[in-house]
């Protein structure tokens, strides 16, 4: 069961299954069991299963895998599907995460077809969507990031679409230490919520969307208090486990 607000922690390639234990002790003992929100942790694939041994019985952290391929197994070197991730620990997936996007050259349709077999395997696909800054000063960011929504989804039922999960990451915003303004921040929210209405009706209503881009310590509560904005989901200041559980308290 998902409880807004949500705290999703992207450890992109960073914490290996050694420091992701010591991560995950460390974590535990900084933030209590909290019924009031939810809190995932990505870490790399080849953590899962340390993260997911070092949570124990503290089943309230949820845990995610940051990507997978479309295709259940293979001849796909170096790739993880969704049964796998599943498998070692994984309730949730990262699908179409800006890096994925723009240094690997994933389109909307390599999306569509992830979030879609993430469903398959029960992974709550969270579909990763925003504009580039070109595009924004371009005055195309909501034409992007409608597309992304409309094609990323485009492959699963509607009645399935209640049971997924939406990040609005601008891409100007990811690791650059500038974050959107909670105003952009909730007008970009309301026009994702918008669609989905569109898309799905009063089903979607349930559909959390969350922040990403440059979250801290500092900015975490002012996003998360923004119209429209349902979690947050964090790389670089949740590396640290102390400020990770900080921003999990907000
Ligand atoms: P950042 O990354 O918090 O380091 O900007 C967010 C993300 O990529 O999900």
């Amino acid at each position: 069961m998902i409880q807004r607000p949500l705290f999703f922690a992207n450890w992109k390639m960073n914490h290996g299954p050694t420091e992701a234990r010591a991560y995950m002790a460390a974590f535990l003992n900084f933030f209590s069991p909290r019924t009031d929100r939810t809190v995932a942790m990505f870490p790399p694939a080849l953590s899962l299963s340390s993260a997911r041994d070092a949570r124990g019985d503290r089943t309230d952290i949820l845990l995610g895998v940051q990507n997978i391929h479309t295709q259940v197994k293979g001849a796909f070197t170096g790739e993880n599907s969704a049964p796998m991730a599943r498998d070692a620990g994984a309730t949730l997936s990262l699908v179409g995460h800006s890096e994925r996007r723009h240094v690997f050259g994933e389109t909307n349709l390599d999306a569509a077809r992830k979030l879609s077999i993430a469903q398959q395997f029960s992974l709550t696909p969270v579909l990763c969507v925003g504009e580039t800054l070109d595009q924004r000063e371009l005055g195309d960011a909501e034409r992007v990031v409608v597309e992304q929504l409309q094609i990323g989804i485009d492959q699963i039922e509607s009645s399935a679409l209640a049971s997924i999960i939406i990040a609005y990451e601008p891409v100007w915003a990811i690791g650059t230490g500038r974050s959107a303004t909670p105003e952009d921040a909730s007008a970009m929210h309301r026009v994702i919520r918008a669609m989905l209405r569109q898309l799905a009706g009063e089903a979607s209503d349930s559909v959390p969307i969350l922040y990403g881009g440059s979250v801290n310590v500092k900015n975490a509560e002012s996003l998360l208090r923004a119209d429209g904005v349902d979690g947050l989901l964090v790389g670089s200041a949740c590396l640290d486990p102390e400020a990770w559980a900080q921003i999990c308290r907000t």
